[in-house]
């Protein structure tokens, strides 16, 4: 299953809020809808959004050189391609590597755009490839992994990031069984990571997020892998809503705890010249269940994405060029 691609003329999304129950595809012709389906989570992940990202400007760019100002509406366009979401980086680097590359006639923009989009497409497996490779050393035979949200071929269009490490290390090495957390309140664990793990044929069960805890102190987790949406200088990590619960978890219970994301991932930036900014999703994600009402009428809901995870809970990250150990300097 192809998450992101482009045929036609059209972006073409695997719709990921139907997952697992339904395989349906997204045809996308313009820069606001390829917005929409960004910000809606139809297409998620930080590298998955990345490449629709460089897709969504080869829209923009296609449109903006029929305008009567094409600097101005490409310009336009990108800041409302940028401002689909917030907190992976990669999205905004997609951005701003596309509007460099734009600097001759506009007549030649898409082309520019949808090549580089596509050479970004064509390179993601090689790069998941080597991330695996290089998180090889983190894993054991027979080993129990705890992993959060969805970092798999879904999340990047490539193999995955945290996802093809441990299936990587399932097949050269055996592992005894993956917990997937089920990552409240979008289920990305549940609906994305347990299907993928079940397609991969890597034994696994599903857990609640509040069972971590647990499921640390009975020995049943010797590893804890996630993904990254924004890496920091100092290898601190925002990634999705309970990353960093399960860091300290992991600390105290003297389980080492790995990152894996690609260099794109990254944020020299940040902390200092840039900030990060976490996502506030709409309350309803939490104060709803498939569409029904479940919290108590009246209340509201506080419904950050994201966490950040300070570096030094952060035992090893592993990038496309390499295996790093604390301290960070990216
Ligand atoms: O809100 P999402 O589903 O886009 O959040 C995704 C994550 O937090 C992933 O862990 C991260 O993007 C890494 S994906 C390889």
């Amino acid at each position: 299953m192809q998450a992101v691609d482009f045929a036609d003329g059209k972006l073409r999304l695997v719709d990921q809020r139907e997952l697992p129950q339904a395989v349906r595809y997204l045809e996308i012709e313009s820069a606001p809808e390829a917005r929409d389906a960004i910000r809606d989570m139809a297409v998620r992940g930080a590298p998955a959004i990345g490449l629709a990202a460089a897709y969504a400007m080869a829209l923009a760019a296609r449109e903006a050189a029929e305008a009567a100002d094409p600097g101005a509406r490409l310009r336009m366009l990108a800041d409302m391609i940028a401002q689909a979401r917030p907190t992976a980086v990669n999205l905004l680097h997609e951005v701003e590597v596309v509007l460099d590359l734009l600097t001759g006639s506009p007549a030649g923009w898409y082309e520019a755009a949808l090549g580089h989009a596509e050479a970004m497409k064509a390179g993601q497996r090689l790069e998941d490839e080597a991330l695996a490779q290089n998180a090889l050393p983190l894993f054991r035979p027979g080993m129990r992994v705890l992993t959060h949200c969805n970092t798999g071929a879904l999340a990047t269009g490539g193999l995955g990031t945290a996802f093809a490490a441990i299936s990587l290390a399932h097949q050269q090495l055996g592992l005894t069984e993956v917990l997937a957390d089920e990552t409240r309140p979008r289920l990305q664990g549940a609906r994305l990571t347990a299907f993928e793990l079940g397609q991969a044929g890597v034994p696994h069960r599903v857990i609640v997020d509040g069972a971590a805890a647990y499921c640390m102190a009975q020995g049943l987790v010797d590893l804890v892998i996630v993904g990254a949406d924004r890496i920091g200088s100092d290898g601190r990590t925002a990634n999705k809503i309970g990353t960093y619960g399960l860091a300290v978890l992991a600390k105290h219970h003297g389980i080492p705890f790995a990152v894996v994301a690609p260099r794109s991932s990254c944020d020299p930036l940040w902390p200092g010249a840039r900030e990060v900014e976490i996502e506030q999703r709409d309350p309803r994600e939490v104060l709803e269940f498939m569409g029904q009402r479940v919290a108590s009428a009246g209340s509201d809901a506080l419904n950050p994405a994201f966490d950040v995870t300070p570096g030094d809970l952060v035992t090893a990250i592993v990038r496309e060029d390499g295996l790093f150990r604390p301290p960070y300097a990216f």
